[in-house]
């Protein structure tokens, strides 16, 4: 077979499309082994030359095929990254549906003014919905041990003016909120997660206002199911988070309504309340 066309293309703009490293190699080899092919089936001769000719159309409208889908990729992803909030705007609606955010932050009692974290704040989902539940005269400190994470929810709130929204670059012990000043925090599919639940539990209780509460949310793992054999499932017990905070001194208030995810997935929604003094 006649060497097909070759092209070359950055890797992490290979990457960046979602294509195989592979693919335009592939892409026009096949173009030629198409056109040898078919030359074979039809036992056609073509004159001197011909074949090889034609194999170059093929393989010259493959490359045409490739870099205009390639084209199109690449807009899309450019106009993804330019707008920067589009894809998570998108995911953030279908979230709304089942994670009921109004719900949530009426049971913790937000409102305009109050002063609020979000622990293992991840993208920003919840740190979003709070950010304009408090408005400018509140406060969200939207903490997470994800560099990448923090710098996401700084931009974004830097880019729609939400200075109400403080990120905290937090560690695996410690979210860094500032002492006695907070009405609520909300822990959301992060306890699971968390190694150093005690260090972290103190440590937000010390940052909450007395009678400031606290809210875990999490996929529930079985009653009786280890902390680590739940949190390789991504899951946590309610039952050890109750046990959790009654080891550090935080009153159990109410189970609310819990939320369901996927079909494969129940989230419990506990509350506790930090001692009035
Ligand atoms: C599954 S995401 C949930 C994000 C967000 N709460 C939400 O509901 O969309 C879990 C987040 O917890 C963070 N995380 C894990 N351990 C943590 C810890 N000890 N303190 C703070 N954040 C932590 C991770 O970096 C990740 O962003």
């Amino acid at each position: 077979m006649t060497p097909g066309l070759r092209a070359t293309m950055d890797e992490n703009l290979k990457q960046d499309l979602w294509l195989p490293p592979s693919l335009v190699t592939i892409e026009f080899d096949a173009g030629a082994r198409l056109m040898e092919t078919h030359s074979m089936e039809h036992g056609r001769r073509f004159p001197e030359g011909a074949g090889v000719r034609t194999a170059n159309w093929v393989r010259l409208s493959s490359v045409l095929m490739v870099l205009v889908a390639i084209g199109c990729r690449t807009k899309a992803v450019a106009e993804f990254h330019a707008d920067g909030t589009s894809a998570t705007q998108s995911e953030w609606e279908k979230r709304d549906s089942w994670q009921r955010p109004a719900e949530v932050m009426d049971a913790l009692g937000v409102r305009r003014g109050s002063a609020v974290a979000d622990v293992g704040a991840g993208d920003g989902y919840f740190s979003f919905h709070l950010a304009s539940r408090v408005g400018a005269q509140g406060k969200v400190y939207a903490e997470d041990i994800s560099e990448s994470q923090v710098e996401k929810i700084r931009e974004r709130a830097k880019k729609e003016d939400l200075s109400q929204i403080e990120t905290i670059l937090g560690t695996e012990d410690d979210p860094k909120l500032p002492k006695g000043t907070l009405d609520a925090i909300l822990i959301v599919l992060t306890y699971h997660e968390m190694q150093n639940y005690d260090a972290m539990l103190s440590r937000m209780i010390r940052a909450l206002k007395p009678g400031g509460l606290l809210a875990v949310i999490d996929d529930e793992g079985e009653p009786n199911q280890t902390r680590s054999s739940a949190a390789q499932d991504h899951k946590v017990p309610k039952e050890l988070v109750r046990a959790d905070a009654a080891r550090n001194n935080i009153r159990f208030v109410r189970e609310e309504k819990g939320f369901e995810a996927n079909p494969n997935s129940h989230l419990f929604f506990l509350i506790f309340e930090k001692p009035k003094r």
